[in-house]
């Protein structure tokens, strides 16, 4: 029978095999698969240095977060604040690809201007990833989006056998149950999928720290009552995007003109497709409520009822 634990032993011994004592750089998000990563490489007792890149489109309290988180399992982690030179590459650019292309460049430049001269890098790949960075070569789907973990820098690397991708046989619920057999906390190994670009695609057209607050809003008292009817855990993913555009509406005795908020809760399989939830009635006059009452700047807010596809899963 498969054993996780015998699968743990493998693979923290495949790593010391490669790694040595070299220094092995890794970059963690708070996402399961870095966490995991960074975890095994410490367990390994390689000489590591676990990198966070804050860019500035991380939601509510989540680098402080993904800090405590670290600290709790006595991983130590660097944390570079790169929020002001995102933000200000991103100002006044409202193109989707040209704003993923800002945020790539800038985080692998940002992550190595902070790496320096390290002999290994390590990265959370998993066997999905693996596959479709194989099949994206050839296909046109690889242009419909730039995703920004596969760069030159890095295959040149990966060319040179430097780089530790100790996950890449690894399906999801296999390293969710290896990051268990690590003792690393049931809720990290259950936070739902963020991309690598952060609250930028969910925030269409230009990036503002205003909208970007009210997006963090949004998103927290979402999350928080799907956590509270115990609704988290049963979707693949869920978030708070900001619609731009005004409409009128009345707040006390005044009109207002404001943004609106677009809901989101999908189930997936792989995200290549996915269904929208058909959530109860309460959690979403719930949420409503508390964001029409709490956020500044928005009053209206919207369930999205796309499937993938046609629709893709974030906003951009
Ligand atoms: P879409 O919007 O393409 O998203 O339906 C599919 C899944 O991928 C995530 N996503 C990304 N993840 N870097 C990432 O690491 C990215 O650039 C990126 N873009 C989208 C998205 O959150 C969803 O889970």
């Amino acid at each position: 029978p498969f054993r996780i634990d015998d699968l743990k032993r493998e693979i923290i011994d495949g790593i010391r095999a490669v790694a040595g004592n070299k220094q092995v750089v890794c970059g963690v998000s708070g996402g399961v698969d870095s966490t995991v990563l960074a975890v095994l490489l410490h367990e390994a007792g390689v000489n590591v240095r676990a990198i966070y890149v804050d860019h500035g489109l991380m939601r509510k309290n989540e680098t402080e977060e993904v800090q405590n988180n670290f600290h709790r399992m006595g991983v130590k982690i660097e944390t570079i604040d790169a929020s002001e030179r995102f933000l200000g590459a991103l100002a006044g650019v409202s193109d989707p690809e040209a704003k993923r292309k800002i945020i790539g460049e800038l985080f692998i430049d940002t992550f190595w201007d902070a790496v320096g001269n390290a002999e290994m890098l390590a990265q959370g790949t998993l066997y999905p990833d693996v596959i479709e960075s194989a099949s994206n070569a050839k296909s046109k789907a690889s242009k419909i989006k730039t995703h920004h973990n596969r760069v030159d820098r890095i295959l040149e690397l990966q060319a040179q056998g430097k780089v530790l991708e100790p996950l890449a046989e690894l399906f999801k619920d296999e390293v969710r149950a290896l990051g268990a057999s690590l003792g690393i906390a049931h809720d990290i190994l259950w936070r739902h999928p963020f991309p690598g670009p952060g609250l930028a695609v969910r925030c269409p057209g230009d990036i503002t720290e205003e909208k970007l607050h009210i997006i963090r809003e949004c998103d927290a008292i979402f999350i928080g009552k799907l956590k509270e009817h115990g609704w988290y855990e049963k979707v693949w993913q869920s978030y708070a995007a900001l619609v731009p555009v005004k409409t009128v509406g009345v707040k006390g005795d005044e009109r207002s003109y404001e943004w609106a908020t677009s809901l989101r809760a999908v189930i997936s399989e792989d995200a290549m497709t996915a269904d929208w939830v058909e959530l109860p009635y309460h959690i979403l006059r719930e949420t409503s409520h508390r964001i029409l009452n709490e956020v500044k700047g928005i009053n209206r807010v919207l369930y999205d009822i796309s499937t993938k596809p046609p629709a893709s899963i974030e906003w951009e």
